[in-house]
C-alpha cells in the first residue's frame, strides 16, 4: 500500500509540468485558449496565433502605452496612437551635445526649458585670434571665450594704428608682430593744442593713489590734460582712480609693473613687465598706454627698442616726492618752466595735489596749453617715435 501511493505520487510530480507547461494562442479577433505546449503546432495548424501575432504595444504622444489587437491597429492610429515608439517621440538635443528622447507632448515644454530641435542650434560657431573658425557645444562657449576665441570675426580683429596715423583692421594674433615694430592698438592723439602757442606736459608717476582724485578734480575744472604713468600692481586697488583717468581723457602711460628698474632686467624681460602693465590698463580702460615713463629714469636702447614705445623722461624734477611740500613743488614748476617742457611729480603725495591745484590755474594765466605727452608730440613732432626717449618736446 505504501509502495502504490509512493508510486502515484512520483507519477503526479511527473505529469505535474507537463499540464503546467500550457501555452495560450489566440485568434486576431482576441479569442483565447490555453493549450498543452506539446501541442501548439497542432493548434497552428488550424490557425491560432502566438501573442505577438495578434497583440502589439500602442504609444500615444504623451508616452501612455497599452496593450491592443493588430486588426485595431488602423482605429487606434486614426486617434493618434501608433505601435513605432519613434514616431511618437523627438530627439533633442541639449547645449552640452547629450541627446533626449521627448515625448512629442513635451517637445514644447523641452524647448522652453533649453533644449534644442536640431545639433545646430545646440552648437556656436567661435572664431580664433588667427581667425581659425571652431564650432562648439553651447554650453563650452564661455569656457572658449576665456581663451582666446571670440563670437564674431569682428570681435577677434582689432583695429591698430601706426605711429603716423595710420589705420590697419588685422586678427588679434597678427597685431603682436605690428606693435613690436611700433604701431599701436590706441590712435595716435589728434592734438587740439595750437603748436604755435606755449604748451607744457604735467606728469604724474607711481599711482593711481588716494590723492589723484583729488588731481582729476582740478584739471577737469580747467579743462587741463596731464599723463599719468601708472603701476601695474596698484591698478587693482585704484582701479576707480585708473578708470576716470581715461574718461576724462588723459593720458595713461606705463611705469612698469611693480615699479623695477628696468636696467635691471634683460630687454626682453623689460619689455614684458611693460606688456604685463599695458595689458592691465586695457582690461581696465580699453586703452593701451602708448608711451613709457622707465621707473628711476634707467632705460637703455636694447629694452627701448624691444618695448617698441616712446620713452619719455622730463625736463622739470619737482623733487615732490622728496620735499612733500606744496610751496616748493608750486615754486619747482613756476621758477623754470618754458614751452615744450615735460614736468616730473607723484600722484601719490598729498602736498603734490595742494601744489597741482595752484600750479594749473598759475601756468595757464601765464599762457601755457596744459596737454598730454602724446599730444604734445603730436603737435610739435607729428607723433612720438618708438624706441626714442624724450625729455622735452621743444618747438
Ligand atoms: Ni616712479
Amino acid at each position: 500500500m505504501k509502495r502504490l501511493t509512493a508510486a502515484i505520487l512520483v507519477l503526479i510530480l511527473l505529469c505535474l509540468p507537463v499540464y503546467a507547461r500550457e501555452s495560450l494562442l489566440y485568434m486576431p479577433d482576441g479569442r483565447e485558449i490555453a493549450v498543452r505546449s506539446d501541442d501548439v503546432p497542432r493548434w497552428q495548424d488550424k490557425g491560432w496565433l502566438q501573442w505577438d501575432q495578434v497583440y502589439t504595444v500602442i504609444y500615444n504622444s504623451q508616452g501612455e502605452n497599452r496593450e491592443v489587437l493588430r486588426i485595431d491597429l488602423d482605429l487606434w492610429r486614426g486617434q493618434g496612437w501608433s505601435d513605432n515608439i519613434a514616431d511618437m517621440q523627438t530627439t533633442l538635443f541639449a547645449d552640452d551635445g547629450s541627446r533626449a528622447a521627448v515625448w512629442n507632448d513635451y517637445v514644447e515644454d523641452s524647448l522652453a526649458g533649453g533644449l534644442h530641435l536640431t545639433e545646430a542650434e545646440a552648437q556656436t560657431l567661435l572664431y580664433g585670434a588667427d581667425g581659425t573658425e571652431m564650432t562648439v557645444w553651447n554650453a563650452e562657449v564661455e569656457a572658449y571665450l576665456t581663451q582666446g576665441f571670440y563670437r564674431t570675426p569682428e570681435e577677434a580683429h582689432t583695429v591698430i594704428y601706426s605711429p603716423d596715423g595710420a589705420e590697419m583692421t588685422v586678427w588679434r594674433a597678427e597685431a603682436e608682430a605690428y606693435l613690436a615694430q611700433g604701431w599701436s592698438e590706441t590712435p595716435p592723439a589728434r592734438s587740439t593744442a595750437d603748436p604755435n602757442r606755449p604748451m607744457v606736459a604735467l606728469t604724474f608717476d607711481d599711482g593711481p593713489g588716494p590723492y589723484t582724485d583729488k588731481i582729476l578734480n582740478c584739471l577737469e575744472k580747467y579743462g587741463a590734460k596731464a599723463t599719468f604713468y601708472v603701476v601695474g600692481n596698484r591698478l587693482g586697488t585704484y582701479s576707480k582712480q585708473l578708470k576716470r583717468e581715461a574718461e576724462t581723457g588723459m593720458e595713461i602711460g606705463c611705469h612698469s609693473w611693480s615699479h623695477t628698474q628696468l636696467t635691471t632686467l634683460n630687454a626682453s624681460a623689460a619689455a614684458n613687465d611693460i606688456k604685463r602693465t599695458n595689458d592691465r590698463v586695457n582690461e581696465l580702460t580699453g586703452i593701451r598706454p602708448a608711451t613709457v615713463r622707465p621707473p628711476y629714469g634707467s632705460h637703455n636702447a636694447a629694452i627701448r627698442s624691444a618695448a617698441g614705445a616712446p620713452f619719455i623722461l622730463w625736463s622739470v624734477d619737482t623733487l615732490d616726492w622728496k620735499t612733500r611740500n606744496a610751496d616748493s613743488t608750486y615754486n619747482a614748476v613756476m621758477n623754470s618752466v618754458k614751452d615744450g617742457d615735460i614736468i616730473l611729480m607723484h600722484d601719490i603725495h598729498s602736498a603734490t595735489a595742494d601744489a597741482v591745484e595752484r600750479i594749473v590755474p598759475a601756468l595757464i594765466e601765464r599762457g601755457f596749453q596744459l596737454v598730454t605727452v602724446s599730444e604734445m608730440g603730436s603737435a610739435r613732432k607729428g607723433g612720438l617715435t618708438a624706441g626714442s626717449a624724450y625729455s622735452s618736446i621743444r618747438p
